[in-house]
């Protein structure tokens, strides 16, 4: 019998597990709606055909790598292969060019998408029906579905501002112990978190990995959009800051490159490791859990990846400047349109204004939720995202998060303004409302 404690519903009573469900259904049915709900990358960067036709320097490469002639080494990538996958040495040499991440490539498992990493690691960390997982509300919808699939529970610490964030957590480890829990992992998108778009401080990551130490906590560091800073200076990833073997670092092509690849990595510090286990070990375990999961990462995706990693001599910051260009245009559009559209509101209606990343998420004077978003969709063509669907606990109801990444400014001025046209129609209700 399970004995795991999971609460798997959302805020607003609906399953957390439907809401994928639900974002696929809402593009479905309104296909001409303008759509800030998903933070899919533009397709317009897609070079697809070209990518494929630079296989052949991936495929020279191997040859070199193992002494073989390309012929051999073309029949091996077709093949099964090796399970940590085949372009290792690539994306440690990309880490350190564009992320200031340093690692060994003997570090690196390479992972069906970064989704898949997170899985072999929760799944491994949280083996024992008391071990949970530790994140921010709101969280990933990737990191709580694999909880609540795999019956592991994950508790929310910090989901408002009341007190430092390390402070926060080492309450909610100690308060889980004290309930008999074992926090196992912490899981964190410390740059341009999705849903929020918020960067952790340099002081906020030391003193969450000295916390994690203290406790023997492992910590997930989920960064898919780190290179996607438009404005300020970057922190350095938690990965390179940690000196305690806490960090598991987590990444992926799919924003830089394209999800269709579907290749991310795990990156497992070497030596001891915060509670107890070697970096070998919890590479090994990662390793033989992949093996019978998915057997190795599709090796023609990954020779797409390190073919473009071998002809951008190994950084993609090159091929991404025209991509960074097009989201901060399209940030600053729906800034803008905020602004306008919001003018006279301002103490009701409020925003942040991510550095970077694709989201951003707007307050209001109201609860949004499901049904908000269905009538937005239908009465007004526009999708959007409630943050309640994202959170843990009861936080986030009256929060909306956009998605801008995939849009352009005259869609977002048009989109905004449909929202906008929405809030305002609500809150004027309401208002008559609470004046009667
Ligand atoms: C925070 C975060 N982690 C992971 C992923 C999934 O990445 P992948 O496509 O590599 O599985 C996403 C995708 O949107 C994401 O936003």
């Amino acid at each position: 019998m399970n004995t795991r404690s999971v609460h798997t519903r959302n805020t607003d009573g609906s399953s957390r597990l439907d809401v994928m469900n639900f974002l696929n259904e809402v593009a479905q049915n309104y296909p001409s709606a303008i759509s800030f709900a998903s933070g899919r990358p533009a397709e317009q960067f897609f070079d697809i055909e070209a990518w494929i036709g630079r296989i052949p320097l991936f495929v020279e490469h191997f040859a070199r790598q193992h002494g073989l002639p390309n012929e051999t080494a073309r029949n091996l990538i077709g093949q099964y292969g090796r399970t940590n996958g085949i372009m290792c040495d690539l994306i440690a040499r990309q880490l350190a060019l564009d992320e200031g991440v340093s690692c060994h490539p003997r570090q690196i498992v390479v992972t069906t998408g970064c989704q898949e990493a997170m899985s072999l690691c929760i799944t491994h960390l949280c083996r024992h029906p008391d071990d949970i997982i530790l994140t921010r509300s709101p969280a990933y919808i990737g990191i709580t579905g694999i909880a609540d699939m795999n019956g592991i529970g994950i508790v929310p610490f910090a989901s408002d501002d009341s007190k430092p964030l390390a402070d926060a957590l080492e309450e909610a480890i100690r308060n889980a112990r004290s309930e008999n829990k074992r926090p196992r992992a912490v899981y964190l998108v410390p740059d341009f978190d999705n849903p929020t778009g918020s960067v952790l401080s340099h002081l906020e990551r030391q003193q969450i990995i000295e916390v994690c130490a203290r406790h023997g906590v492992v910590i997930l560091e989920d960064n898919p959009y780190g290179m996607f800073r438009y404005d300020g200076d970057v922190v350095p990833t938690m990965f390179a800051l940690d000196t305690k073997g806490c960090v598991v670092y987590l990444g992926t092509y799919s924003k830089s490159i394209c999800p269709g690849l579907r290749v991310g990595f795990a990156v497992v510090p070497e030596g001891e490791m915060s509670g107890g286990q070697s970096g070998a070990e919890m590479l090994d375990a990662l390793s033989q859990a992949k093996s019978f999961a998915t057997v190795n990462t599709s090796q023609i995706g990954q020779a797409i990846a390190g073919a473009i990693l071998l002809s951008e001599a190994g950084s993609l910051r090159k091929l991404i400047t025209p991509v960074i260009h097009h989201y901060r245009t399209n940030r600053d559009a729906m800034l803008h349109s905020l602004e306008d559209t919001f003018s006279g509101y301002e103490d009701d209606v409020t925003w942040n204004r991510p550095d970077g990343g694709f989201f951003l998420t707007v307050r209001l004077p109201f609860e949004f939720g499901r049904d908000e978003a269905e009538f937005c969709a239908n009465e007004h063509g526009v999708l959007t995202m409630p943050l309640s669907f994202f959170a843990l606990g009861d936080d986030g109801r009256d929060r909306v998060r956009l998605a801008f990444s995939n849009s352009d400014p005259e869609r977002i001025r048009e989109g905004i303004a449909r929202f906008g046209a929405f809030v305002k129609m609500r809150s004027g209700r309401q208002h008559q409302q609470r004046s009667r």
